[in-house]
C-alpha cells in the first residue's frame, strides 16, 4: 500500500487535537494498569493519544512515519520519547520490552494483509512475556510475577543458566515444550552453564 502521504505530515493539525473518542476513554479507563509500565504507541500521530498515555505509562515510546507528527509529539509532550519509523519494522526494539503495545484510531489498516501479520507478529514479539500480578495471595498484599514455561527456560538459559528439569506441584517434570498454563507454580531446576 502507498503510505507516502503520510510522510508529507500533511494532517498534523488533524490529530493534534486531545478529544478522545468515547471508545478510547473505556480503554484506558478499563485498561490503566495494563498501560502503566512501558508502553509503544504505533502510528502516535501528532500525540492526540499519547498526551494521555505520557500520564499514565511509566515510560511511553511512539513511532510514526511522519517527522512532523513526531516533531509535534515531542514538542507538546516531552515527557515521552517520539522516533520518526516505520511499524513494520521494530527491530529498534528489543524482545519483550514493552507491556502494551496500542496502534489507535485504523492505524494497522492501512497496511495490505502480509504486512498486518507481520506487523502483528512483531507487535507480540516486543510485548513481555511475563507479567506482574497481585494474585490474591496473602490478602491481595503480593504482587508475582508470572511467567510461560518456555519463556522461563529461555530466560534462564539467558542469564547463564543450563535447565536440568521443569516440574509440577506432583513432582511430574514436564515434557520438552509442554507448557502446563494450569499449574500456578512451576518448579524449576538448573545448574550454571
Ligand atoms: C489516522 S492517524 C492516527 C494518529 C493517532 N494514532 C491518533 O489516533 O490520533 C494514522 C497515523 O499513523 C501513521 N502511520 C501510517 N503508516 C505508518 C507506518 N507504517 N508506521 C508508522 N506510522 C504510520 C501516520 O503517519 C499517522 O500519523
Amino acid at each position: 500500500m502507498d503510505l507516502s502521504v503520510w510522510g508529507t505530515g500533511r494532517f498534523v493539525h488533524r490529530y493534534s487535537n486531545r478529544q478522545l473518542r468515547p471508545v478510547e476513554v473505556m480503554i484506558l479507563i478499563r485498561h490503566r494498569e495494563d498501560l502503566s509500565g512501558r508502553v509503544l504507541e504505533l502510528g502516535c500521530g501528532a500525540g492526540r493519544i499519547a498526551g494521555y498515555l505520557v500520564e499514565v505509562a511509566h515510560e511511553l515510546h511512539g513511532l510514526d512515519l511522519s517527522p512532523r507528527m513526531v516533531a509535534e509529539c515531542r514538542r507538546r509532550y516531552p515527557g515521552g520519547h517520539f522516533q520518526t519509523g516505520d511499524m513494520r519494522h521494530l527491530s529498534r526494539f528489543e524482545t519483550g520490552s514493552f507491556d502494551a503495545v496500542l496502534a489507535g484510531f485504523n492505524v494497522l489498516d492501512v497496511l495490505g494483509d502480509e504486512e498486518r501479520r507481520l506487523t502483528l507478529r512483531e507487535i507480540g514479539r516486543v510485548l513481555r512475556d511475563y507479567a506482574l500480578v497481585s494474585d490474591g495471595a496473602h490478602g491481595f498484599m503480593l504482587v508475582h510475577y508470572f511467567i510461560t514455561a518456555a519463556a522461563q527456560l529461555r530466560q534462564l538459559a539467558e542469564e547463564g543458566f543450563e535447565p536440568v528439569s521443569c516440574l509440577d506441584l506432583d513432582g511430574r517434570a514436564l515434557a520438552s515444550g509442554e507448557s502446563a498454563p494450569e499449574v500456578d507454580e512451576l518448579h524449576y531446576v538448573a545448574r550454571r552453564a
